[in-house]
């Protein structure tokens, strides 16, 4: 790709009807998120974001179909562990919001984790639940061996503080690029399998971003008129938002700098990688404005954002379930044209890592047309912040006692009781530090 086609996946399309109206009316968070908002910014200031916005997309979708994944920055881990990366590649990658770095861990160590993983997961089959049920796909795993051998990893450690690093930040004693170890879970996709659970979302909350005072404030340029002035990457702003406002299964807790996995095998465009919207402030903008306007009964300005009607069909926001990840669709969302923007991920091998940023719209890829197991496991770059440093000294407490870490209570099981289970058994001490727990 360029050159790639692909079927659209039958990912779940998010339409306005009586029904859904209901649920949506029926909470009267969704309707006090959209009225501060106006309140506070008005219609002019959040009309001009809005043609402002659709327009810039035009754009970037002209570019992405031009370039194709082409467009996501490639690094190797010698450029940053060398500190080579030019300031023009930093700001590329900043501008597109998701890259790769290749080589992190190296092959015949990830080769041996892999095997490891696989035979602890065969040894305890029954007791390690995933997602889907059937095969399952996304484990239920946090403390295995491989895992943290993956994430402990120096030069993993140092891709993270280099990755916290692209975001900025005025001085203050809670606040540092010293990488945080969120502990998340693994996926061993088998070939020939179809998922189409993950579909376009972005991570990190959804009404929250409408609805929590600090996290809205993060956002004042785009609901301000601004929007292409809005810094994806000021943490001073973003460092106190409440991305578990509405507490649930697909929100985080903390704040990662860029979610991230790295690869175990082999993965590649249709064999299971990661789809990515390869623009993050225009993506994000276009999500934060679209409830508060209605398309056009004509069907045929659909695209004309001018013809919109400002204050959005009732208290519908499109895809954003409180207690759920933010999702999007091609209908839902119009002018992103998902169908031709969101990119697979390069092709990529065991060791490989790649990033995107917390707002970035992405999807686990719906197809796996390849004929090995498509494995990765989720270690992102989160940087210390006060609400991050209090979420590790509580995910520490947890794992130290075998137990899942709290963002992922409801579907983590007492892994003390697996065949094989060592905890913390490699780098003891810095699986403390990484936990803010020294
Ligand atoms: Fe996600």
């Amino acid at each position: 790709m360029p050159g790639l086609t692909t079927e659209w996946p039958p990912w779940k399309e998010y339409v306005l009807d009586k029904k859904v109206a209901e649920v949506y009316d029926a909470d009267g968070d969704y309707a006090a998120a959209k009225k501060a908002i106006i309140e506070e910014y008005g219609e002019e200031a959040l009309r001009k974001s809005w043609v402002k916005t659709c327009a810039a997309l035009e754009k970037v979708t002209a570019e992405l179909e031009e370039k194709g994944n082409e467009v996501i920055p490639i690094l190797s881990i010698q450029d940053v562990l060398s500190d080579s990366v030019s300031e023009e590649t930093k700001t590329e990658i900043r501008r597109v919001g998701c890259f790769v770095v290749r080589g992190v861990i190296p092959k015949p160590s990830v080769d041996a984790q892999f095997a490891n993983l696989k035979a602890f997961v065969a040894t305890n089959k029954s007791l390690i639940k995933g997602w889907p049920d059937n095969p399952p796909s996304i484990l239920n795993l946090y403390n295995s061996t491989p895992q943290n051998a993956l994430r402990t990893h120096p030069q993993q450690i140092a891709l993270m503080r280099w990755i916290n690093n692209l975001w900025h930040w005025t001085p203050d004693p809670d606040v540092s690029a010293d990488p945080l170890l969120y502990v998340d879970g693994v996926r061993i996709r088998p070939p020939k399998s179809q998922f189409l659970g993950l579909g376009p979302h972005v991570d990190a909350g959804s009404l929250c971003r409408w609805a929590d005072p600090d996290y809205r404030r993060a956002y004042g340029k785009v609901f301000g008129g601004l929007p292409e002035e809005h810094d994806c990457y000021d943490l001073d702003a973003r460092k106190d938002a409440n991305q578990m406002l509405y507490p649930g299964d697909g929100q985080s807790t903390v704040l990662r700098a860029f979610q991230g996995w790295t690869a175990l095998t082999r993965t590649a465009p249709r064999e299971g990688t990661i789809r990515l919207f390869p623009n993050v402030k225009w993506q994000i903008a276009y999500v934060l404005l679209r409830p508060f306007f209605s398309p056009p009964a004509d069907s045929a300005k659909v695209m004309d954002a001018e013809a919109w009607t400002f204050g959005g069909d009732g208290n519908w926001f499109p895809g954003t379930f409180k207690n759920d990840s933010q999702y999007l669709s091609s209908g839902s969302h119009p002018h992103l044209r998902l169908k031709e923007t969101l990119l697979h991920a390069p092709a990529m091998e065991a060791g490989d890592t790649v990033w995107w940023h917390a707002d970035m719209c992405h999807a686990v890829d719906a197809e796996h047309i390849g004929t090995e197991d498509a494995s990765v496991t989720y270690i992102a770059a989160t940087p210390t912040t006060r609400i991050n440093k209090e979420y590790m000294q509580r995910q520490y407490a947890k794992m130290a006692k075998g137990m899942p870490p709290p963002d992922f209570e409801h579907g983590g099981s007492d892994e003390t009781k697996l065949e094989g289970f060592e905890g913390f058994a490699i780098n003891p001490q810095l699986m403390k530090e990484l936990m803010a727990s020294v």
